[in-house]
């Protein structure tokens, strides 16, 4: 049956951590050239939750900037969705502390989704499939993304952390994108390309592998959802990439163009590997600059890139049509199409989180060091001050008394 009315998404909303690394800063103290961060894999900064910050207040803090920057009444929510592979129980979700700290309506279904960082897609696309089935019943869904990726110190995936959450309202009719369902491509396959053992607070990663994995599930994908199209690109005005860091983008481009061309594109072939910087200077790197900046936020990274291209020319691209591709480790991926609305300009200065980064405070690598090595017992303590990590005016974790995670806004 064809969907009657348009589904997408309707509000966009990002918060994360106070504090940042600057990878220069990085680089330096483990004696690496920094243009292998900043040109090798296309990171800046990495944003880095302390321990009184966690997937509940990053959550918390989007959810609620979402429902005021979009005018949405708490009760109009009629599913809550936290999409997240760095929970804080292994039996309760996040999204129950989320239900409750945002004041939701108790006629709401809410549950958490794991799929490493697949899961906030796997949320989106079943609220959509929930509204189109006719079950919300003019309710809206609320699918937040928040994740804080931790590799460890010294480890090669160091300078691809991050940490922060997305939150998306989900609607008929949205404001900002319209997804195609039948452009909807799913792919699954059992890998050992990343994952976080329970006795583990840090991912492990088979770096190399898991590019590989990313790349064939981006082929996969696409193919299930477009057949062996060669011409799509030209109707695309932009490519969103799940972002683990912003160098993946562009070799995701390149494996889509190439499947395009029906031929491997090298760097020693000028012609072809213009036409792959141009196509992914206008397609891709203009949406890159948050990722840059934050750093792989697992579930929300991909939404992340879509909040930059919705700031920046939400008014510019009314009306044109953009692919997402979302990639979670072990694995899972769906590749879809989406219109951007012809009212999306409208909310450019609303979605944009500039003035919230502006604010972060740049962490010295002992200070960072420091709070990598506390957040390794936060969840033990019974109690965390927010004002040793120099934190107020927000909801913090502040320690677990009586087995029980206590939040408190300061
Ligand atoms: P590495 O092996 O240390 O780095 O770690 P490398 O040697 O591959 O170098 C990286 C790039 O820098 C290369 O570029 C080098 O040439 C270049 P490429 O050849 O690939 O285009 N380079 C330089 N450039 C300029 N100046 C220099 C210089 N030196 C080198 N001086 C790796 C890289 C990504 C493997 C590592 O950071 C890692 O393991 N990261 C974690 C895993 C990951 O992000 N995988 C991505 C795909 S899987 C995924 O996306 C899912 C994920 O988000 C998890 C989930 O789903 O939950 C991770």
């Amino acid at each position: 049956m064809t969907e009657p009315f348009p589904v997408g998404i309707d509000g966009l909303a990002f918060a994360g951590p106070a504090a940042y690394v600057d990878l220069a800063d990085l680089a330096q103290a483990r004696g690496v050239d920094p243009a292998k961060f900043t040109r090798g894999l296309g990171q800046h900064r990495m944003a880095i939750a302390s321990p009184c910050e966690d997937t509940v207040t990053m959550a918390v803090e989007a959810g609620a900037q979402v429902l005021q920057a979009f005018d949405i009444d708490p009760a109009e929510i009629g599913t809550l969705i936290v999409g997240t592979e760095t929970g804080v129980d292994h039996s309760k979700p996040v999204a129950v502390y989320v239900h409750d700290l945002l004041g939701l309506n108790e006629r709401c279904r809410t549950f958490e989704t794991k799929h490493a960082c697949y899961g906030a897609m796997a949320g989106l696309t079943s609220s959509m499939d929930w509204i189109a089935s006719g079950r919300a019943r003019g309710r809206k869904a609320l699918v937040i993304a928040s994740d804080i990726a931790n590799y460890g110190l010294g480890t090669p995936g160091e300078p691809t952390q991050g940490a922060g959450a997305v939150a998306m309202l989900v609607d008929r009719q949205p404001r900002l994108l319209e997804i195609q369902p039948a452009s909807i491509g799913d792919y699954t396959r059992q890998v050992m390309d990343f994952w976080r053992p329970l006795y583990s607070k840090y991912a492990l990663a088979d770096g190399q592998y898991s590019i590989q994995c990313y790349l064939d599930a981006l082929a996969a994908a696409r193919e299930d959802a477009v057949g062996s199209r060669q011409d799509l690109l030209g109707e695309l005005q932009a490519c969103l990439y799940h972002v683990p860091f912003v160098r993946m983008a562009f070799k995701a481009h390149q494996r889509e163009l190439e499947m395009e061309m029906g031929q491997a594109i090298s760097k020693d072939e000028p012609e072809q590997w213009h036409q792959l910087q141009d196509s992914y200077a206008k397609r891709c790197a203009p949406w890159l600059t948050l990722n840059a900046e934050i750093g792989n936020i697992y579930t929300g990274s991909l939404f992340l890139s879509l909040i930059d291209l919705l700031r920046k020319a939400g008014s510019k691209l009314a009306g044109q049509q953009v692919s997402l591709f979302s990639y979670g480790s072990g694995c899972g991926a769906t590749y879809c199409l989406g219109k951007i609305t012809e009212c999306a300009g409208e909310w450019e200065a609303r979605l944009d989180p500039s003035a919230q980064l502006a604010a972060r405070r740049r962490l010295s690598i002992d200070e960072y060091e420091y709070m990598v090595r506390a957040g390794e017992h936060a969840d033990r303590l019974e109690s965390l001050n927010p004002d040793d990590y120099g934190l107020s005016g927000g909801l913090y974790y502040t320690g677990t008394r009586d087995d029980r995670r206590h939040y408190e806004s300061v």
